[in-house]
């Protein structure tokens, strides 16, 4: 069987990370992580990937916050590609994209985010979606462009709003559905990869 080569892209506690890597152990996902790569050091996603024995790297930024500095960003199209990705999956991590990405990966870079967008792009959306009196929210992944959680939505889940939910409720409820969405996207990447290629 043809496996969909994936690098995965975080920053932080790496649960959409482990999910994904959990699919592909137990063989629901016919995909293949090459590579896990933080802009963060002591990430737990590192450690995730360690646990699972995948390739991983820390990808030093640069001095900017919230994007690559461009020689990292360089860097980064230089690692995927030597791991020879073909799907980037961005889980958790928070620094904007590029053109060196951007143009390396058309179309093949995707992102989840814990809201249901183009409502509340940016940080700690579901704090976004609670002050905004919402009563659904969810999570939504999307194929990335050069702005923040913004580009084609491909596939969305939504997530009730409850009236005793404080912002660690919902976030908590809201990565229930990020792991089984994101799995899910991905299957059907693998499957159009299996088919003709991406
Ligand atoms: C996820 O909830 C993801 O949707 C969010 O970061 C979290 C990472 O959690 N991403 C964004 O907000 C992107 N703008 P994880 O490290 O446990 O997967």
């Amino acid at each position: 069987m043809k496996r969909l080569p994936i690098g995965i892209l975080g920053s932080g506690r790496g649960s959409n990370c482990r999910a994904i890597l959990e699919r592909i152990r137990s063989g629901d996902l016919a995909a293949e992580a090459r590579v896990v790569i933080s802009d963060i050091l002591d990430a737990p996603i590192l450690d995730i990937a360690r646990e699972f024995s995948i390739a991983n790297a820390y990808l030093p930024p640069g001095q900017f916050r919230t994007r690559l500095e461009p020689d990292a960003e360089n860097e980064l199209v230089n690692m995927l590609r030597e791991a020879g990705v073909e799907l980037v999956v961005l889980a958790g991590f928070m620094r904007v994209l590029h053109a060196p990405m951007l143009k390396a990966f058309p179309r093949r870079i995707i992102n989840i985010h814990p809201s249901l967008l183009p409502k509340f792009p940016g940080l700690e959306a579901w704090k976004q979606a609670l002050a905004a009196g919402e009563e659904i929210s969810g999570c939504s992944v999307h194929y990335v462009d050069q702005k923040i959680d913004h580009g084609e939505i491909i596939a969305q889940r939504e997530v009730a709003i409850l009236p005793e939910d404080t912002p660690a409720s919902l976030h908590a409820r809201i990565q229930i559905a990020e792991r089984e969405l994101y799995p899910a996207v991905i299957a059907e990447f693998c499957e159009r990869y299996q088919a003709a290629g991406l």
